[in-house]
């Protein structure tokens, strides 16, 4: 799986660094073009001239050659790469990608790439072991930072425990396995309803909701990644697209929403409806303006939309994914499992306003899924990049039961 990938090689300053030399070899062998980027104290450890030797390119250490001034982009490095590899990863560096801070050119790599990035911490095992460290792979983990996890064994320090760096070999395997993984989509057609629907009240006013589109874009994004040919119905959001395989279909009220959704459906291997669609749409719209009356309450006749997901559930297919959400505030797992019932799911991802940084708008969220099989299965607040491999994830182990 790594033939022809373009992966960036990080490497910080701690002994583990000596094993560079061979990890580059290896990832060459298996068909990679590899560029390295250096931390100044990693050259103590392993010298620029071997991993230019084996890479054949030029080793990246400073913001720019200090003998011609040209300058080495961290951002044209972060966009070359498939991959970027930190190993070893100190704990010092670990503790700056953590909190943002970018003062060589390893940082600010990891701070514009784009791809898919993996550590492997290599340090003294109380230094792993600290709650500092601990805390900061978390915070990794959260963002999105896959965890090459250090081997136990001899340290350089003399002791023995939990630090030594993965070895080469099991890197290679990681990053492989994460490729792999990346194509097990392929072939399947992927409709996601996302982002909120616009109901028209009047040609200047709308009934809405707060939906932002990030989980059902991270959806998307994820199923891309993964192989899969996307189709992504989505409502008003501000949200861009870029990635090559997502198809994006703009639509506004929940009509449309509903038509294009049910268009797909035919072609459709999974089915996620994520959107936040508005139940309502006033009967009557307005050509004009509506103006303020001086007194008296004003009224708007309320008349129910199509319901996208029981449409879908209707004309499901021997063999085809749907899976629904819940945006719940109260009793959040009985009425999540009731919809899932209803609308024919074969699982829903329930998320609760009663969780802190959880649903409409956060970057983050925290969802339980509810199996139609009676499975409740809760996953940590994380990010909606983590959330929505969690939850596809779990869709690939009942597609392949
Ligand atoms: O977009 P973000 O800001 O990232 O926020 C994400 C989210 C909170 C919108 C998302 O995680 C979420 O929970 N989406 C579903 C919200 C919702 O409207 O849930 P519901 O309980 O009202 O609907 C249940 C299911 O039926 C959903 O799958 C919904 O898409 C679907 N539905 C609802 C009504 C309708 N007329 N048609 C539908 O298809």
């Amino acid at each position: 799986m790594l033939k022809g990938k373009n992966i960036l090689l990080g490497i910080t300053g701690g002994i583990a660094a000596y094993k560079c030399a061979g990890l580059a070899r290896l990832l060459v062998k298996q068909g990679c073009d590899v560029k390295v980027v250096m931390t100044p104290l990693a050259r103590q450890f392993v010298t620029p001239l071997s991993m230019a030797t084996v890479t054949r390119h030029p080793i990246l250490v400073d913001f720019f050659n200090p003998e011609n001034g040209e300058w080495n982009s961290h951002v044209s490095l972060g966009l070359w790469a498939d991959a970027y590899l930190i190993a070893p990863a100190t704990a010092n560096s670990l503790g700056k990608m953590a909190n943002g801070i970018a003062d060589n050119l390893l940082l600010t790599s990891y701070l514009s790439a784009r791809c898919p990035v993996f550590v492997a911490p290599a340090m003294d095992l109380d230094m792993y072991a600290h709650k500092a460290t601990q805390r900061n792979l978390d915070i990794l983990r959260a963002d999105g930072v896959n965890i090459i996890e250090p081997e136990s064994g001899f340290l350089a320090s003399g002791l023995e425990g939990k630090g030594r760096m993965a070895e080469p070999e099991a890197i290679v395997a990681a990053l492989d396995a994460y490729f792999a993984e990346q194509q097990d989509l392929a072939g399947k057609t992927v409709m996601i309803t996302a982002g909120p629907t616009y109901e028209k009240i009047d040609p200047v006013r709308f009934i809405g909701n707060y939906s932002s589109g990030k989980m059902g874009f991270a959806l998307a994004e994820e199923c891309a990644r993964r192989g899969a040919s996307v189709k992504l119905v989505v409502g008003p959001v501000s949200l861009k697209t870029s990635t090559p395989n997502i198809e994006r279909i703009d639509v506004e009220s929940a009509q449309e929403m509903h038509d294009a959704a049910v268009a797909l459906s035919d072609i459709a291997d999974i089915e996620i409806l994520c959107a936040a669609v508005a139940d309502y749409r006033v009967a009557q719209q307005a050509d004009h303006k509506i103006k303020r009356e001086k007194t008296g309450a004003m009224t708007l006749e309320l008349v129910p939309n199509p319901d996208i997901a029981a449409e879908l559930g209707r004309r499901k297919r021997d063999g085809q994914l749907m899976i629904g959400f819940a945006l719940e505030t109260n009793d959040e797992q009985q009425n999540a499992a009731g919809k899932c019932e209803r609308k024919n799911l074969d699982f829903i991802v329930l998320n609760s306003l009663r969780d802190q940084n959880a649903g409409f708008r956060y970057d983050t969220n925290k969802v339980t899924i509810l199996d139609r099989n009676g499975d409740v299965t809760p996953y940590d607040l994380k990010s909606k990049a983590l959330v929505a491999k969690d939850i596809i994830d779990y869709a690939l182990k009942k597609l392949n039961k």
